[in-house]
Parts: structure tokens; sequence; C-alpha cells
């Protein structure tokens, strides 16, 4: 087994479009399309998807939105993103001008990546830099329970064609860290990665979002609107910028 892990989503980003297969990306982009169009956010405006990964979520919205551009910081995920509009970059440091987007989107617990309040709130500072005034960004985190239930101590099997993936994850309650340690098997190859998140209690994500000017108008689970947040796996806010 080689023991030096391969960066985050290098081998991944060949298998991801399969393991997500039944992530409901359509109900997603009815959410955003709803929560844009009532926030006056048009089609032609510009918008930025961070962490757009193999471009799932983007191919359900950018058609609607011709000057959507997708990003996201692995090279390999960006190369399997066929929105026209794309660009290989870290959320943390966004290399557009101050003001330039109607709105922001980062999907699918993307954000728990920025595994430190540190990072969380230097990526909330770019977002409201970059958003124009009155502009909206739209974000979803984990939720303690999911990784519970769904993650915390569990190795998951799985078989993808002749590649094994076995993932192992572990969560840390005192630092609220989850690591992952992702193998990909094949007959004559092991490729190891580690992914590294950290779940954000609600009272940090609205210091934080204070802090840097951005105001909730509302909080959903699951991108489904009178969801219960109880049950949630994921945790949708909708912030605006000061207008
Ligand atoms: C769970 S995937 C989600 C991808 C996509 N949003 C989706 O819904 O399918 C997480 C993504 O976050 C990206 N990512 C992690 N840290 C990042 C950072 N600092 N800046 C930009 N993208 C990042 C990863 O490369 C990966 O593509």
């Amino acid at each position: 087994m080689s023991s030096k892990p391969s960066k985050p989503y290098s081998t991944f980003s060949t298998l991801y479009n399969e393991i997500m297969q039944d992530v409901p990306y359509q109900r997603w982009a009815s959410y955003i399309f709803h929560t844009f169009d009532e926030a006056g956010i048009g089609t032609e405006d510009p918008v930025l998807e961070m962490a757009a990964g193999t471009g799932l979520l983007t191919e359900k919205i950018a058609p609607r939105y011709p000057n959507w551009i997708a990003s996201d910081i692995s090279r390999e995920m960006v190369l399997q993103n066929r929105a026209a509009g794309k660009i290989q970059t870290d959320m943390e440091n966004l290399p557009f001008a101050d003001g330039v987007f109607s709105a922001a989107v980062t999907a699918h617990d993307s954000v728990n990546y920025l595994a430190s309040l540190e990072k969380f709130s230097a990526h909330l500072s770019e977002v409201a830099r970059i958003l124009k005034p009155a502009g909206i960004y739209i974000f979803d985190v984990t939720t303690i329970r999911n990784v519970k239930q769904n993650f915390h101590n569990k190795e998951i099997r799985e078989k993808y064609g002749n590649v094994e993936l076995i993932w192992n994850n572990d969560y840390n309650p005192e630092t609220r860290i989850i690591e992952s340690e992702l193998l990909f098997v094949t007959p004559d190859d092991v490729k190891r990665e580690l992914h590294v998140q950290m779940v954000y209690t609600i009272k940090e994500i609205e210091i934080l979002l204070r802090k840097h000017g951005l105001r909730i108008i509302r909080k959903d689970a699951d991108y489904m609107r009178g969801n219960p947040a109880a049950f949630a796996r994921l945790l949708v806010f909708v912030v605006q910028k000061k207008g």
C-alpha cells in the first residue's frame, strides 16, 4: 500500500459522480432557483459557485444562469466539471475584484473542509468582499447528527467496477474534527486520501456571519423549506450582504 496520501479528491474525482448518484441535486437546484427569484437575482446576474466539484449541481443550474462561474480547489475536480465558466481556486482566497457577484453558492458540506474557525472566517470575509451590496450567499453545513449517525466510527466499503472504496471516518467530539481515510483499491494498486472537515455550531456560524456583515435571511434543512432541522443532514443558510 502507498503510505503517502494523495491530494483530497485527486482519485475520488474519478468515482465521484457514481458515488453521488442518489444525491437529490435537482431538488437543491430548485431550492436555489426559488431563493434567487425571491431575492431578485436575475438570470443574467453573475453567480459564483465555490467548491463546485465535478459540477453535479452546476449542470442543473448553470444553463439558467449564463454568467455562472464554477470553482474548486481541486484541479482534478475542476477538470471533470463541464461548465463553460470554471476556475481552480481556494474559497479562502478568491481571485476576483470586490463587489462583482450578485450571488454565490457553496453546496454539499464543502465549507466544512475549512477545518478551523479562522479558515471559515477567512472564507466568509472573501464572500462578503466579492458580493455586490445586498448580494446573496447560499451555503450548507453538515450537522453533528449526520456525522454521528452516518460517519463516526464507520467503515464504508463499496465496489465501483474494479475499484473497491474503503472509507473510514473518525469524529472527535472535543475538536469537532472529522478525519476520513479513503482507500481506492484495485488489483494492482492502492491510492489513499485523507480528508479533514470540521463541524461548526450554529452559534459559531451566526457570530462569524455577523462579523462579516452577512445577515441570515433563512435557515432550512436539506434544501427543503419547512423541513424540521432536528433530522437534517445539511443545514442550509441563505444570507445577504448589507445593502
Ligand atoms: C463534498 S465535495 C462537494 C462538491 C460539489 N459541491 C457537489 O455538491 O457535488 C467537496 C468539494 O469541496 C472542495 N474544496 C475543499 N476545500 C476547498 C477550498 N478551500 N476551496 C475550494 N474548494 C474546496 C473539494 O475539492 C471538493 O470538490
